[in-house]
């Protein structure tokens, strides 16, 4: 019997939720933004609890513990060597973006990343006074998602001084190969390029037989111009309680970075650390069923939206997010169709993509079932609907 029950049934209205209060007063079923709707593991639960119960919550140090545990971790699941004074604490992975696009060049260089990709990668070199360059993933002959090198490589010129990847990639579910990570890095090194590899995904690998490997430890050359950034905020549903951190090995760039934080970014809160170091340390169990659990999810999301009339995706080998390709479908709004069909989906051109969406299976499954089929019966009635209305005009 299964420890960890991911079907249970906990509501989520009226508790502040973001995923879930957009759509408060609406009978849509929120499959939009990237949280899930299980409970964080029994072991965070119980830390939590006691730390709360002691009452005080002072200012705080990041607990010495928690860096060990994660220098550990990154040994033991990535066969990566780093040192404690290496990590950053940050209160958001969306904070350690910005942070980076602020402290490497300076206003009016170029930032540069994939297309598609999470929406604050493309609003942060912005916000930062800096140009953003977009090179598009491309699929290839097996229908995965790749890296264009060509492309990247015909691109890069001096004035890029950093590119934002994301990997495994949101919204794509793409877990890049050994080979392109190298490609990549070494494509960097000879231009000058810092790489900020945001690797908030890194624990949902839900391929059998494939395993995360940071960008930082691909090419030890490259290794002291990369700043990586990961959480245990997506892989144990805690992205409300804002843990997060950078690992950097170069002393200058973690200098950079720092400074670039100070009087402005705030410490990590005593939850968040409570939360993180219960997680790492005590949440291993629950993270393995949950990765079952989210592999017949996306099983179920795989082919049901695959047999959908106008609808396809590609495979998803990490996180749980299906990026769903409308195109073929004939709407001018995708999220907007859908909506009004009862599910809430990220409408694609905020990643870049006009024409996509993505689903975040991340829920109960019998509330996926529900969603794909009301997805399933909107279209196919879309679909007679235009039949009929093409009859009558001929
Ligand atoms: C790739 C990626 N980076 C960062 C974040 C958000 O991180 P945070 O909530 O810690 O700012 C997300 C959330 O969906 C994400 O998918």
């Amino acid at each position: 019997m299964n420890q960890f029950d991911f079907d249970a049934s906990i509501d989520r209205r009226g508790t502040d939720s973001l995923k879930w209060d957009k759509y408060k007063d609406r009978r849509i079923l929120p499959l939009w933004v990237a949280d899930m709707d299980f409970p964080s593991p029994p072991a965070v639960m119980r830390a939590l609890h006691a730390r709360v119960d002691h009452g005080i919550f002072g200012y705080t140090l990041p607990p010495a513990q928690l860096r060990k545990v994660i220098c550990r971790r990154m040994e033991r699941k990535y066969h990566w060597k780093i040192a404690p004074e290496w990590i950053v604490f940050l209160p958001g992975l969306v904070t350690g973006l910005n942070v980076a696009c602020r402290a490497v060049g300076a206003p009016g260089d170029t930032v540069m990343t994939f297309l598609p990709v999470y929406p604050p990668f493309l609003k942060a070199p912005g916000l930062s006074g800096r140009r953003l360059m977009e090179v598009a993933l491309i699929k290839n002959r097996e229908g995965n998602w790749v890296m264009d090198l060509d492309a990247l490589k015909k691109a890069l010129s001096p004035a890029i001084k950093l590119l934002l990847l994301c990997s495994p990639h949101n919204p794509t579910g793409r877990v890049y190969h050994r080979s392109e990570l190298e490609a990549l890095a070494e494509l960097c090194r000879k231009n000058g390029t810092v790489i900020c590899s945001d690797e908030i995904h890194c624990d949902l690998i839900l391929e059998h037989g494939r395993n995360h490997l940071p960008t930082a430890a691909v090419n030890p050359q490259m290794a002291e111009h990369i700043i990586t950034l990961m959480a245990p905020s997506k892989t144990y549903n805690i992205p409300g309680l804002g843990a997060s951190f950078a690992v950097i090995a170069g002393a200058d760039l973690r200098k950079r970075f720092q400074q670039t934080m100070e009087g402005i970014v705030p410490s990590v809160n005593i939850l968040g650390f409570t939360a993180a170091l219960a997680a790492y340390t005590r949440g291993e169990k629950w993270l393995q069923a949950l990765i079952r659990y989210l592999r017949r999810n996306r099983d179920l999301v795989e082919t049901e939206i695959n047999t959908m009339p106008g609808l396809s995706m590609t495979h998803v080998e990490a996180t749980y997010l299906a990026w769903i390709d409308c195109r073929g479908a004939g709407l001018e709004n995708p999220a907007a169709f859908f909506e009004s069909a009862g599910v809430g989906l990220s409408e694609g051109r905020d990643f870049g993509a006009p024409g996509f969406l993505r689903l975040n299976f991340a829920c109960r499954r019998v509330t996926l079932k529900v969603c794909l089929e009301k997805m399933r019966q909107a279209l196919e009635k879309n679909n007679q609907r235009r039949r009929s209305s093409s009859k009558s005009k001929t």
